[in-house]
């Protein structure tokens, strides 16, 4: 019998995998851009989903105040898309979210049928101005910025 994907709290001996699955999409703008270095300062904030030994996805959890927190660098690798790994990737997040006592949940993102799926619904960025004026304020596109957000309440 095959091996199951296991979903689990990244660690350090992941990172080189992690960082190997996001670069493409660092590259092509879909995810903000990090460095391993970044990577190694963030890991809490991370879990994979891993298959005999091969990181297939990422995800992390950054926390913004008591009541919000974003879904952010989620990934999964183009080998394994539409096996429900990218699901279950979010099911941690918030399921870290819930055990660190913040119930709001949001994430910017290119593909809303993925979050709506998942009892997302879109929100004005302006309701989220703990990213705005933190981080999208820095980011070339923040005049023009092209992404959907979206948001539970868990
Ligand atoms: C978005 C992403 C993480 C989804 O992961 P996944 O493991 O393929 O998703 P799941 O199998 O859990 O869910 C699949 C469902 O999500 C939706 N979905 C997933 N990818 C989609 C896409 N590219 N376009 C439209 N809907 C999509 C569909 O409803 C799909 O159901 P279906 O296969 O029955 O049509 C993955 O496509 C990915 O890594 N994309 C590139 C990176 C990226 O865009 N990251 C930013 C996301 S915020």
């Amino acid at each position: 019998m095959p091996n199951p994907i296991e979903v689990r709290p990244a660690q350090a001996q992941d990172v080189e995998q992690m960082y190997a699955l996001m670069l493409p999409f660092m590259q092509d703008n879909t995810l903000i851009s990090r460095d391993q270095d970044d990577i190694f300062e963030h890991l809490q904030e991370f879990v994979v989903a891993i298959k005999d030994g091969n990181v297939l996805g990422v995800s992390a959890l950054h926390v913004y105040d008591t009541d919000l927190a974003e879904i952010r660098s989620l990934v999964v690798s183009p080998k394994a898309q539409r096996m429900s790994i990218g699901h279950q990737l979010v099911k941690a997040c918030e399921a870290m979210s819930q055990k660190l006592g913040i119930s709001r949940v949001f994430a910017l993102t290119y593909i809303d049928k993925f979050f709506l799926s998942q009892g997302y619904t879109v929100v004005a960025k302006e309701s989220l101005p703990q990213k705005i004026w933190t981080v999208c304020v820095h980011c070339p596109k923040f005049s023009h910025c092209d992404e959907i957000a979206v948001c539970k309440n868990l």
